[in-house]
């Protein structure tokens, strides 16, 4: 079972050691909104933005602590639409399914609770594993909308969810 809860500073130092390289830390967050290596102060205005009423940042947490991290950002409720972000799973937790389990948990929150009903989200196209769950979860590529991010630019792909549409068969 894993339960969101809103994310603080005693989650700083277990995050800082899910994201021990640049390549990590990109792969995590895209390549604008932390620099390498991240720490205290940047974790810090990270988690301020969510006293905006626009940003909710979570921890993932399960039995053995925590679990995971993400976000629900650029929340629109006029559009009911928000952005999922700096999706993670402890390396030590990974291939278990808990990423499956912590974005059912978003969706319910940001479908249920603040009756929104799409979610959008960016993947580096070569992410084959979050492509995969994000996928098992209901999310869908948007044809054509591969966006350049950062310098150098990384090519993502779009995907959306939708409330109410079935799962694809698996
Ligand atoms: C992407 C990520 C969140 C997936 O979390 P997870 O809880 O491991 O997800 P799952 O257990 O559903 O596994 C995802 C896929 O990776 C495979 N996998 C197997 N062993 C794995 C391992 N040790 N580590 C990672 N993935 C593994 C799973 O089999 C699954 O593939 P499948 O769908 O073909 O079965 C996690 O790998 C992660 O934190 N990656 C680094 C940060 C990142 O890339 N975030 C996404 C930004 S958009």
């Amino acid at each position: 079972m894993i339960t969101l809860r809103a994310f603080d500073k005693r989650d700083f130092d277990i995050l800082i050691g899910w994201v021990p390289s640049r390549d990590a830390l990109h792969l995590w967050a895209g390549p604008l909104l932390f620099r390498f290596p991240l720490d205290h102060d940047q974790l810090e205005d990270y988690r301020r933005r969510a006293e905006r009423d626009d940003h909710e940042v979570y921890s993932a947490v399960a039995a053995e602590g925590v679990v995971g991290h993400v976000e629900l950002a650029r929340i629109n409720r006029n559009r009911r639409r928000a952005d999922v972000c700096r999706v993670v799973v402890a390396p030590s937790s990974r291939g278990r399914g808990v990423a499956g389990h912590m974005l059912e948990a978003l969706i319910r929150r940001a479908f249920h609770e603040l009756g929104l009903d799409t979610l959008e989200l960016h993947v580096h196209e070569g992410n084959k594993s979050a492509i995969s769950c994000y996928q098992k979860v209901g999310f869908e590529i948007v044809n054509g909308a591969q966006v350049e991010m950062g310098d150098p630019p990384l090519r993502a792909l779009t995907m959306r969810l939708q409330k109410g549409k079935p799962l694809p068969p698996v």
